[in-house]
């Protein structure tokens, strides 16, 4: 199987030895030595007092909102952000905040977008208290927030009272991507989070930091959501080693991610810029073949073995990471080409 997905990943000879040797303990009691260490790395490598370690990046983006607002409280986000988009309501269902969805560019939400919807304080409005940026933005296409953006939003959270939070799933991609190390592309958010189990190729885990109050609200958050763990060294271990072996290779993510963008755009029928890709995602139109992305994800799928995602009815997206190489990628172009050659029938249009 290839897989166009971040998330599946494997992870690396150094990690397995890692979690084999890590020394353990009971971590809802802060005694695991290695988890401890990974939260200091983490806390440290993002520029932030403290850190805590959460299964996977929906349980921090959860503990990151009841750590940051109450009941009713309103949040402005991009309107196709994960936390609203693929975390099956959990911003309403659990955190019980009032979404405020932006339209961004290209994923972004600028100071000049958010500052015009914000409202006065009225008794018939709710209290809007964050704003919620996704650095890179997955379903705009791995777009990068670039810091005289977060400059921006942190002038009008400061004159607003409000916190400013990043989504940074995939922020490393976008430090890489920049040049720049992640501590200075957050430097202006109050908190942080970021995934282990995407590009950086650690099998679980997520990390969310910020203030040293802030952590020790979202870690009582964790517990309540059931995400307080043991022994969880054993995964914490794959996670130091993914901080520290795994951000800079991501640039190779990048570069074949441009690969695969060139590749595809000589396929006729399919469309993309690759000057659009950022980061590590890539996002094909499909609709000048006539097929919509989910009948050419069941192709590749069935016929091919490899795996994607359609994200919108005419857009397919392929996501390269550490085992994507040269092979996956021809292999790709083969199928697409193939597919995309195909006279369709009747049953594959909308
Ligand atoms: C931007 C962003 N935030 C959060 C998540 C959720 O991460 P997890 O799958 O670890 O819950 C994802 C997953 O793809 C994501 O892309």
């Amino acid at each position: 199987m290839i897989s166009f997905y971040d998330t599946s990943t494997l992870p690396t000879e150094e990690m397995r030895e890692a979690m084999r040797t890590a020394p353990l303990g009971d971590d809802v009691y802060g005694l695991d030595p290695t988890v401890n260490e990974l939260e200091a790395l983490a806390a440290e490598t993002l520029g932030k007092e403290a850190s805590v370690f959460m299964t996977s990046g929906t349980l921090a983006n959860l503990a990151a909102l009841l750590a940051h607002v109450r009941r009713g409280d309103e949040v402005v986000l991009e309107r196709d952000a994960h936390v609203v988009y693929a975390e099956t309501g959990g911003i309403a269902a659990v955190a019980g905040c009032m979404p405020l969805l932006l339209d961004g560019e290209r994923g972004v939400i600028r100071r000049e977008l958010v500052e015009p919807v914000l409202r006065r304080a009225n008794v018939h409005y709710p209290p809007t208290s964050l704003i919620w940026v996704e650095n890179t933005h997955n379903r705009a296409g791995g777009t990068i927030t670039r810091p005289e953006v977060m400059e921006g939003l942190r002038e009008l959270a400061d004159r607003q009272r409000l916190r400013l939070h990043v989504d940074g799933a995939r922020v490393f991609n976008a430090a890489v991507a920049l040049g720049v190390p992640a501590r200075e592309l957050v430097a202006h958010a109050d908190s942080v989070s970021f995934s282990l189990s995407k590009g950086l190729s650690a099998p679980i885990g997520s990390l969310l930091a910020g203030t040293t109050d802030f952590v020790a609200r979202a870690r009582q958050a964790r517990k309540m959501l059931g995400g307080g763990m043991r022994q969880a060294g054993v995964v914490a271990a794959a996670g130091i080693v993914a901080l520290r072996s795994g951000i800079h290779r991501l640039a190779d993510d990048h570069a074949r991610a441009h690969d695969v963008a060139h590749e595809l755009s000589a396929i006729p029928g399919l469309a993309i810029d690759p000057n659009d890709v950022e980061t590590n995602m890539v996002f094909v139109d499909t609709s000048g073949t006539g097929i919509p992305a989910a009948a050419v994800v069941q192709r590749l799928r069935t016929d091919y073995d490899i795996r994607a995602s359609a994200t919108h009815p005419y857009s397919v997206r392929f996501v390269t990471h550490r085992q994507i190489g040269k092979a996956e990628v021809t292999a790709l172009v083969g199928a697409l080409t193939e597919i995309a050659g195909v006279p369709q029938h009747s049953s594959s249009h909308p």
